[in-house]
């Protein structure tokens, strides 16, 4: 681990110094004001389809409420001049706590979809969580990435033979980790989508991992080529099988000799369970309030999860981290890093590689000068005393 300073406050002087010379930022610099313009450039089934809560929304206003209810407390007069936030996540080194979310289909924001996060992730060294429903192979979005870390989210499939192949060509491509999505065995009650009748993998996106994979072309009559329908019709019988439990999950586990997590957590006996079966770490999410409505936000579930198993196991936690001191919360609450999801989705939407880059750079700027303002210097700074909340118990033992 290096010991260098983070640059990440450049971003803000950068922005300062462009305006002596009269320019200003072309992206909205709020987040509401990124999404607005991509709402208006978009067709609107495809907005719904990133911006949709499942239900009335009740749980994209949670996990949004949940951080707004933590405050921070700040500590003065202690030198914040040399800054690191560098750190190891099992086997993955990152300059910061922050990965980007696997987030699916991205064709429908992008043409250029996954391969322009992963150009954007590159260049400020944002590791990368590829998802399987992902618009261009993992092997296309790993030569992009080059030496940059990503991990492979698995949907776990009903055939453990098509499992098999999607992890070891992970493992070829140099994804470092393998998250299985445990949420999502039936898509959420999506009624923007239900109401335009709107499944863009029926239309045959994001669906390139399956229709690249041998085992799958070899469940077929026809290569997708000269069938597409075929290869859809057959990817909806083997996508999910939702009587799979915690025994068919461990078997993927002794698939790969990668560290395996579990995404989609949000009890802290899963957790434990997760611990005692050997996985390596958790994602706590609610898959961004897209699946259930009126369920825990991820930040509400973390302290209980983290005085559970946050000695045993890697914690990631994500569902409506939007700003720098979000970061700050969940860290000081005891996650060890966070994804990043939608956000980065709209700056993708508006202007491709360099939106998504925009987004992440004014994320880690924020995270940076949050924390400095709070008078820490590095992760192990941020602790439960950072946080006022009464509702929050002190961390014992
Ligand atoms: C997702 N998410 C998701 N998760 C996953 O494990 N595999 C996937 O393919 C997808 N696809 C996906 C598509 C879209 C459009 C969204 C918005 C989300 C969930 C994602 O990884 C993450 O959990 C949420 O995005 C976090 O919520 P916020 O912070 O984006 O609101």
């Amino acid at each position: 681990m290096s010991d260098e300073t983070t640059h990440f406050y450049d971003y803000v002087l950068s922005v300062y110094m462009q305006g002596m010379l009269g320019a200003k930022p072309s992206l909205p610099m709020s987040l509401d004001g990124l999404e607005k313009r991509a709402r208006e450039k978009l067709d609107p089934k495809a907005y719904w389809y990133v911006a949709g809560g499942a239900g009335m929304g009740d749980t994209v206003e949670s996990n949004r409420a949940a951080f707004q209810r933590v405050q921070l407390v700040p500590r003065v007069c202690r030198d914040v001049s040399r800054r690191n936030w560098q750190t190891r996540i099992l086997n993955t080194v990152a300059t910061a706590p922050i990965m980007l979310a696997p987030v699916g289909v991205q064709e429908i924001v992008h043409p250029d979809a996954e391969l322009a996060v992963a150009r954007a992730a590159k260049s400020v060294g944002v590791p990368m969580m590829l998802s399987t429903l992902s618009s261009y192979s993992m092997e296309e979005v790993a030569s992009e990435l080059g030496a940059t870390p990503r991990w492979f989210q698995l949907y776990p499939p009903r055939n453990m033979e098509l499992a098999q192949s999607l992890i070891q060509r992970a493992e070829a491509s140099g994804y470092e980790a393998i998250v299985i999505t445990v949420d999502t065995r039936q898509i959420g009650w999506r009624w923007h989508d239900l109401s335009e009748a709107y499944l863009p993998f029926l239309l045959g996106q994001g669906i390139r991992n399956y229709i690249t994979d041998p085992v799958f072309r070899g469940l077929l009559d026809e290569t997708p080529e000269e069938n597409p329908r075929g290869a859809v019709a057959k990817w909806t019988e083997i996508y999910e099988d939702s009587s799979q439990s915690w025994d068919h999950f461990a078997r993927m586990k002794e698939m790969t000799r990668l560290p395996v997590l579990i995404k989609g957590i949000l009890h802290a006996d899963d957790a434990r369970r997760a611990a005692e079966l050997g996985f390596d770490g958790v994602v706590i999410s609610n898959h961004g309030g897209r699946q259930i409505d009126g369920c825990i936000a991820p930040l509400d579930a973390l302290p209980a999860i983290v005085d559970g198993v946050g000695d045993q196991l890697a914690i990631l936690l994500d569902s409506g981290i939007r700003c720098g001191s979000d970061i700050v919360k969940a860290l000081a609450l005891g996650a060890h890093s966070v994804l990043i999801g939608r956000p980065y989705v709209w700056g993708l939407a508006v202007d491709g590689e360099n939106g998504v880059r925009e987004v992440l750079s004014r994320l880690l700027a924020e995270f940076d000068v949050t924390c400095a303002l709070c008078g820490f210097s590095k992760i192990s700074d941020i602790t439960r005393d950072a946080i006022a909340s009464s509702r929050i118990a002190p961390r014992t033992g």
